[in-house]
């Protein structure tokens, strides 16, 4: 297993290219599912949950072709072969879900397995599963399996009202919802970029969806769908957590592509700690003058709160504020796994269930670390940025999920970061 040695050193300076979303890709994927036409992705991320959907795509029976090094996708679902999507490539990762609905939406069947992934909490797929049945369907939880099946005739549209905003949920009845007859109305429907890109692509393909981006979401079901060529929104997970390395550890970095609308709560976060950003064309500048940053209080929230996928990553910035900052998670028990590792390297965190207080020290100490998930790995990075020595982060299996080339693009700006092959 590879590890990443990263030495804290001085400021940095340079341009960052932000890749496209991953969690729009893995939705826009099985799009593909719904068409007998070809669907062309561009500005795909290049990373290994990617890589996982395609495996998944393919085992359906999709035509799934990476151009230009994997930053284009051709796909075409003309020729599916089967319906069934197995265990030993949807427990790899959860978005595998989002082949339920289309799926069920095209074919009146699909057998899904429950899906693993993140170790961050229970993470139940129930609102998944009631989209369905609000949507005509007979589900049935058999051998890890859901069985799902439409009444004869289809899927039918209706009226699905979440109890809480769900990402994945809206997604999937967002996909099935595009060929159910009659009209369906989301309720309580998530309002991330991911879903409006979502919406976007479907629509291109000649999907009839109005209020994307807003709590209701109505979708005009259709006879078909064409083919398309969408490209990917930028990953605001990602522009968010490369404008913090010149957060932690002091100089100006622009983050190419990224927008302050796709991370405005952030962004507010960042200026109460006094972190400058700037918009210009080219993307957003990230600067920090001051010795340290201020401590803020942070609660993560559906969008467009602050990001529970840029918890982890303000927190390696708040370790060393000045002052006690407290982090709220709202959205997952249980994301507080690199809190301990974070205080090998010397951070003072408390934290009490959904709560974590940390407060503020003058430095970092490098560290030997473990990864426990995706963003978690990637906030002791950070940290070991601004750590005094060397930290080397072990288990990054769980970064490349989620970030292509994280040694290259920090290293461009200045970082002293490398990747040490099988340790
Ligand atoms: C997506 C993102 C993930 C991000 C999360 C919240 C992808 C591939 N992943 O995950 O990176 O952290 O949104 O922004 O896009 N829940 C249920 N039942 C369900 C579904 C969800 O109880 O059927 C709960 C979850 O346990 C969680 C909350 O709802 O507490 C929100 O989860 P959800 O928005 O569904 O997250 P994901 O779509 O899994």
């Amino acid at each position: 297993m590879d590890s990443i040695l990263v030495t804290g050193n001085g400021p940095l300076s340079g341009d960052i290219p932000i890749a496209g979303a991953k969690n729009a890709c893995l939705t826009l994927m099985p799009a593909t599912l719904l068409s007998e036409e070809p669907l062309t992705l561009t500005n795909a991320p290049r990373l290994s949950d990617i890589r996982t959907m395609t495996v998944l795509l393919q085992s359906l029976g999709a035509e799934v072709t990476a151009l230009q090094d994997g930053k284009v996708l051709a796909m075409s679902s003309h020729g599916l072969t089967t319906q069934r999507a197995d265990y030993d490539i949807v427990r790899k990762m959860r978005a595998s879900i989002l082949v339920l609905g289309p799926l069920l939406a095209r074919f009146g069947h699909a057998e899904v397995s429950l899906p693993g992934g993140c170790a961050i909490g229970a993470r139940p797929v129930d609102l998944h599963l009631k989209a369905m049945e609000a949507l005509g369907a007979e589900m049935d939880l058999r051998d890890g399996y859901v069985h799902a099946k439409a009444p004869a005739g289809g899927l039918r549209g209706g009226i699905i009202e979440f109890p809480f905003a769900s990402v994945g949920a809206t997604e999937n009845a967002l996909l099935a919802a595009t060929l159910a007859k009659g009209t369906t109305e989301i309720r309580n429907a998530a309002r991330e970029p991911e879903i409006v890109d979502l919406a976007q692509c479907l629509r291109k393909m000649g999907a009839q969806i109005e209020g994307e981006g807003s709590s209701t979401i109505t979708i005009q079901g259709v006879e078909r769908l064409g083919g398309a060529t969408h490209r990917v929104v930028t990953d605001r997970i990602e522009l968010g957590t490369y404008m913090l390395a010149p957060a932690v550890c002091g100089g100006e970095v622009t983050c190419l592509g990224g927008t302050i609308s796709l991370v405005e709560s952030f962004c507010e976060k960042l200026d109460a700690a006094g972190i400058s950003v700037e918009e210009t064309e080219k993307g957003l500048t990230v600067a920090r003058r001051t010795d340290r940053v201020k401590a803020v209080n942070v609660t993560t929230e559906p969008f467009p709160g602050f990001p529970t996928d840029l918890q982890a990553q303000m927190m390696a910035l708040l370790c060393t504020a000045d002052g006690s900052s407290v982090l709220e998670e709202k959205i997952f028990e249980n994301r507080f796994m690199h809190a301990p590792e974070l205080t090998r390297m010397g951070a003072r965190i408390d934290v009490h269930g959904g709560t974590a207080t940390v407060h503020g020290v003058e430095r970092l100490k490098g560290a030997p670390v473990m990864a426990t998930d995706l963003r978690a790995s990637v906030s002791l990075i950070l940290a070991g940025l601004a750590a005094e020595g060397e930290t080397v982060v072990s288990r990054v299996y769980h970064l490349d999920r989620g970030y292509e080339n994280v040694e290259d693009k920090l290293s461009a700006v200045g970082a002293k970061i490398e990747r040490i092959q099988g340790q």
